[in-house]
């Protein structure tokens, strides 16, 4: 499969880009969809404004399709941290409340949180790396435990959490469930229904192939109007475009949480990137991404050099591998691998690897084959 979809992808051609947990490349789809969009911006403005509305509601679709969830639960926001920033801007929290997270979370997924503090709300953060992440989250939960907020994977080290059981958990005792999916969409599935998930955020330039700036906000219905709305506008109504009305009620939809003109260019190129990922299927998608992963982790476990940081078990790990070389600075090694054409990330305490589907052996071959020239030039 990595054969037929890497020509989609040019920049196989030029680097082994193992980053997609930062910033992916975009497929070749996504670049001619923007092009396209320019293009008919250039010579025809907004003539076929219609049509591109269609488009926008047909991005809301794709991403429901993803989720399993429905178009009318889909809000399309700037960013991870916008979406959980309205959650934590939208309950209405009573001091004394408390938000339990894990303590090695990505600053989008605490910050918002942490500002509640000064309204008397308690965050307590979880050691989540114990043999049962879900139990030890449970177990920092209390009768005045108002919401869970966690990543599905764990942006450092890959940790996968099993959402369905914490979902399952936070249903069963009346806590709100918030998931940053940012680590997880477009990497593996993920069913919003299944996992009982009532907030999800997460931005479109990861996993997802598509562009900085566009990002689903997932809202389940039977808890969306506890949230608050702090921003106002006319996008955010039912028919937007019905200027003169009595009554001016926000959308029942999560519609209700855009306030004013969409990114119509992130829509196009996130519209195109979600096409791809639909086309080919998410379960292939995670097969191929997985499965990268997994080779990267056991060429480089093989080395008495190199410590792999992160989950053991299987059923936790994801397509994010996290290494230290032994012997040599995890900067200077990813500083020399960027210099040689393979683009990784220091993340926590080493060097993180995150390849997707589309990448054929022989290429993970090549940058594996820079990492051990790289360790032995450093040992001899
Ligand atoms: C877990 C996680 N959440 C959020 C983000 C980024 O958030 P935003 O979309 O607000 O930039 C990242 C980026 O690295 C991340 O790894």
């Amino acid at each position: 499969m990595s054969e037929s979809f890497a020509q989609l992808f040019p920049s196989t051609r030029r680097l082994c880009y193992l980053n997609h947990a930062a910033i992916a490349p975009w497929p070749s789809t996504v670049s001619q969809a923007v092009q396209a969009f320019a293009e008919e911006n250039t010579q025809f403005g907004a003539r076929d404004y219609d049509a591109w509305m269609a488009r926008e509601d047909d991005c809301r679709q794709r991403f429901a399709d993803l989720l399993n969830a429905s178009g009318d639960d889909i809000a399309l926001l700037k960013n991870t941290s916008e979406g959980l920033s309205v959650v934590a801007q939208g309950l209405p929290w009573q001091a004394g409340d408390n938000i339990v997270i894990p303590d090695c979370e990505f600053p989008s997924n605490w910050l918002p949180w942490a500002k509640l503090e000064s309204r008397g709300v308690e965050l307590r953060s979880c050691d989540i790396h114990v043999a049962e992440p879900e139990q030890a989250l449970q177990q920092a939960c209390d009768e005045r435990t108002r919401l869970v907020a966690v990543s599905a994977i764990q942006y450092a080290d890959g940790l996968r959490l099993q959402l369905p059981r914490l979902g399952r958990f936070c249903r069963q005792h009346g806590i709100l469930f918030c998931v940053d999916a940012i680590q997880q969409l477009g990497m593996l599935p993920l069913d919003v229904q299944a996992c009982q998930i009532d907030f999800l955020s997460a931005d479109a330039h990861k996993w997802l192939l598509g562009p900085e700036g566009l990002a689903v906000f997932y809202t389940r219905p039977e808890v969306r109007e506890q949230l608050q709305l702090n921003q106002t506008g006319w996008r955010q109504m039912d028919n937007p475009f019905q200027f003169q009305r009595d009554v001016w009620e926000p959308s029942a939809t999560a519609r209700r949480f855009e306030p004013g003109s969409p990114n119509m260019l992130g829509i196009v190129a996130t519209h195109a990137a979600l096409g791809l990922l639909l086309e080919i299927g998410m379960s292939q998608v995670a097969q191929a991404a997985l499965g990268n992963a997994e080779y990267l982790r056991s060429q480089l476990a093989a080395r008495d050099d190199i410590e792999i940081l992160g989950p053991q078990a299987p059923e936790r790990r994801s397509a994010i591998v996290n290494f230290r070389p032994r012997g040599l600075s995890p900067k200077k090694l990813y500083q020399d691998l960027r210099e040689a054409r393979v683009i990784s990330a220091l993340r926590g305490a080493g060097i993180r690897l995150s390849p997707h589907f589309y990448q054929s052996t022989e290429l993970l071959d090549q940058g594996l084959a820079k990492i051990a020239g790289l360790l032995d030039l450093a040992s001899s």
